[in-house]
């Protein structure tokens, strides 16, 4: 059975199935209480670990959640609970998870411990956010663009801030859903290089531009994140050189009026991005939360077989 480590190695097919079913099932809940069952209860007879060597509140919930809704068990781990933190090998630990549950999801640091645990795990494993990419929630984002504005194929979408990881697996969806993609920060501070060449497979561009008012203009959609992330440290005076990078109003108005904002949050308020952009009329951030919930119980169907 399949994994879900990175967007750029599903395929565009698969993808498009994942969020088919999970708009489907979220229309089939809409208004219902959230620990309803869903129809069938797909997960029913399975147990999914969910690992967490760093910090969450929406990959926690709504993993937890889902899995609930599904009808199947989960049991929420954080690193200090395992062994791993005492120096058991991933491969080990991948051996012995595969013995109890059905599925893993993990929040690492490095990516290689989900390459690892993948390669050990008889069962599949999902990628909960590395210091490399963060899939799931880029799944959730292009169902909510989709949700808002149409097909994303063809649209772009304008990052504004440091290629991180969030930004990484942005470039993967880009590529695989055929988004054009334009890359706007300081120098320094751009994303890797591999993801960067797997923007364009789809057929979408790939442009970096350092001036963010040149980019927002263009915009179908403008997404930021936190300047530095959980794996990192500040450098020196990195804040200062991303001062110019903040996602305020005054950017926002040299963009189309109906431009969507996302953020896939925790947001560092008045830093990447005032409140009165994440809390104003084009910010879609709170879909993007409800969305990972509905997207990530596809994935686990996906990974199952069960889709
Ligand atoms: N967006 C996201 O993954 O949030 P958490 O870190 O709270 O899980
Ligand atoms: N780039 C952020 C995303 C958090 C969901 C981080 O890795 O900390």
């Amino acid at each position: 059975m399949p994994d879900f480590l990175e967007l750029s190695e599903v395929s565009a097919k698969d993808l498009r199935l994942i969020i088919d079913d999970a708009r489907k099932v979220k229309i089939e809940r809409n208004g219902k209480t959230r620990g309803l069952l869903d129809a069938g209860t797909p997960l029913a007879d399975h147990v999914v670990a969910l690992i967490f060597e760093k910090n969450s509140t929406r990959t926690r919930l709504s993993f937890d959640v889902g899995v609930r809704q599904m009808g199947g068990q989960s049991i929420v781990l954080a690193s200090t609970d395992l062994q791993r933190s005492r120096g058991e090998t991933i491969k080990d630990t991948a051996q012995v998870l595969s013995r109890y549950v059905d599925l893993i999801m993990i929040r690492t640091f490095a990516d290689k411990v989900i390459r690892e645990m993948a390669e050990h795990a008889s069962v599949p494993v999902i990628n909960g956010l590395t210091d490399y990419s963060h899939p799931c929630q880029i799944m959730a984002d292009v169902m909510t663009f989709e949700e808002k504005a149409g097909p994303i194929k063809g649209k772009t979408v304008v990052w504004v801030g440091t290629g991180n990881n969030v930004c990484n697996s942005f470039l993967h969806a880009a590529g695989q859903f055929g988004f054009n993609f334009v890359f706007c920060g300081p120098e320094g501070f751009d994303p890797d290089q591999k993801a960067v060449s797997f923007a364009t497979s789809g057929g979408g561009a790939f442009v970096i531009d350092r001036n963010p008012f040149n980019c927002v203009s263009a915009a179908d959609m403008i997404v930021t994140d936190a300047w530095i992330s959980m794996h990192e440290e500040a450098g020196g005076n990195d804040k200062q050189k991303l001062h110019a990078y903040q996602v305020n109003q005054k950017l926002l108005s040299h963009a189309r009026p109906d431009v969507l904002f996302m953020h896939c949050m925790p947001a560092h308020r008045e830093e990447e991005v005032t409140s009165e952009v994440l809390d104003g009329p084009n910010s879609v951030i709170l879909d993007e939360v409800e969305n990972r919930l509905h997207v990530q119980k596809s994935i686990m169907k996906w990974c199952l077989g069960l889709l």
